[in-house]
């Protein structure tokens, strides 16, 4: 192993290289590398937060470790996804957690523009790469927004299109009036068939637990001691995905790769763990307390709005475990490489050194596109005939990195092999197993979020009994309005 690099020996599929957040390769601050090894008081920290999490997991309450072993669960989700296979469409219905797993998977593993291929006919023997799809085109309703519920419901055909509606509670608003606009509409374009072509997935009770008993509709679980930020690899993402044809056994043999090789209280042997002993030692020690995560490329992008709230609601806790008020938590900023280093980086390379960069990348893009020898007269632009479109990210990439280092700014890099399903479950359970490890060194509860509670009942006030929730909610004063 090099200084500065979580590579593992065995080829696994997601290697951390740090060296960037560590005085020395730093020309100023970082961590020092001999506080991450042996009676370091970084490595001992980290093994203190290592054993808190290995009791929350023994304990049965981060269920989340637990997810990519339940093949029977697997078996279920992909039971489920045979019923909406031949469908023209699979609209997922969730919100926050309910579904920004399915759009991590979909937009990474899925070829950008699946939704406006036309299906493969039912003997074709697999997908055939950009120019035809098997399985339904997939597209996820989260807000409650009338111009994408509208445009979405009049574009499908909903004769052939299928719901699957995912609330933990059963009870979330956005998600229940999106479902009920949806399904009444399915409900009236399909008649008796309606009930086969919805998949719930929920928890113990709740509405919709009980709207699938009544109608006998295909109910998938999920587990208690799962949240819905930590759902992305039981059913709440394995079914959509294993629709659109996701390869859902990779994708849990990836995370259960990286539980096992997250299995070591040693700092430098522990990839998550050392995602979030330095981040957290950037914010604690250096005030670097926000945390972009920048992937390069428009596949990722929808994993970075997936670690903006397993980072930010995992986190930000106004109490620390003993009750005291601490009103911690980074800041995650998701970006995306290359487009925001035409927006953000100046202020990453200039700004307050208050930021920490997560950059992901990936060593084989899969396909490339070359890039034909035009302007050979130019030196502005020639030199960039000959090369391919993926040379020009990946370099953006480790140039942004090293410009980062020369100033000083904190930066790591979490390389995939490749962006398939057995690197995405690696990646996803990376991040799963850092939050909660920083959880620890933070010393708040990962798992929950009392924070998002009051907005939630105000807006049920505003909507049930909006005359009583008006003298509770002051209206706009314009006193205050120019
Ligand atoms: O991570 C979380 O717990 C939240 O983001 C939930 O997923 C979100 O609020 C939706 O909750 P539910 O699945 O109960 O509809």
């Amino acid at each position: 192993m090099t200084a500065g690099s979580a590579a593992p020996s065995d080829g696994a599929t997601v290697v951390v290289d740090y060296g960037n957040m560590l005085t020395g390769v730093l020309p100023s601050g970082g961590t020092d590398p001999e506080r991450l090894v042996g009676e370091g008081d970084v490595a001992r920290r980290f093994e203190a937060a290592f054993r808190e999490v290995e009791d929350g997991r023994r304990s049965g309450e981060m269920g989340f470790f637990a997810l990519p072993f339940d093949r029977e669960a697997e078996a279920r989700a992909r039971e489920a996804a045979r019923g909406v296979v031949g469908c023209d469409a699979l609209v997922v219905i969730g919100i926050g957690g309910s579904a920004l797993g399915a759009k991590a998977l979909g937009g990474a593993l899925l070829s950008p523009f699946r939704n406006e291929l036309d299906a493969a006919p039912p003997d074709h023997g697999g997908e055939r790469g950009d120019a035809q799809r098997s399985g339904p085109r997939l597209y996820v309703l989260d807000n409650p927004d009338p111009a994408t519920a509208s445009a979405l419901l009049t574009r499908l055909d909903l004769r052939r299109t299928a719901l699957n509606v995912v609330s933990k509670s059963g009870s979330t608003a956005e998600t229940m009036a999106n479902f009920m606009v949806a399904w009444d509409r399915l409900k009236r374009a399909a008649g008796e068939d309606a009930p086969r072509r919805l998949v719930v997935t929920t928890g113990r009770g709740g509405p919709l637990r009980r709207l699938a008993e009544e109608l006998g509709t295909r109910c998938l679980s999920v587990p208690e001691n799962v949240g819905g930020r930590f759902s992305a690899l039981s059913a709440v993402g394995l079914m959509p995905a294993a629709a659109a044809g996701i390869d859902t056994g990779a994708l849990l043999g990836g995370a259960a790769d990286m539980v096992r090789r997250c299995e070591s209280p040693v700092l430098r042997e522990n990839p998550a763990g050392m995602v979030a002993a330095l981040l957290h030692a950037a914010d604690a020690e250096a005030g670097a307390g926000i945390h972009v995560l920048m992937p390069y490329g428009d596949r990722l992008r929808w994993l970075a709005a997936w670690f903006q709230q397993l980072w930010a609601e995992s986190l930000g806790k106004a109490r620390d475990r003993t009750g005291a008020i601490v009103e911690t938590g980074p800041t995650p900023l998701p970006a995306l490489g290359a487009n925001d280093q035409h927006s953000v980086l100046q202020l990453l390379m200039e700004g307050p050194r208050d930021k920490a960069v997560v950059f992901v990348a990936c060593r084989d893009p899969g396909e490339d596109v070359a890039v034909p020898r035009l302007f050979g007269d130019d030196p502005a632009v020639s030199y960039l005939g000959g090369s391919t479109l993926f040379q020009l990210l990946d370099g953006e990439r480790r140039a942004t990195a090293d410009a980062l280092r020369r100033a000083g700014r904190m930066n790591m890099t979490l390389t995939a092999d490749r962006l398939d399903a057995r690197s995405l479950g690696a990646l996803i359970m990376l991040f799963q197993i850092a939050v909660v490890y920083a959880g620890a060194l933070y010393g708040v509860d990962p798992l929950d979020q009392p924070g998002v509670e009051l907005s939630k009942k105000l807006a049920r006030e505003l909507i049930a009994r909006p005359a009583e929730a008006r003298s509770r909610i002051p209206p706009p004063d314009p006193r205050w309005q120019v």
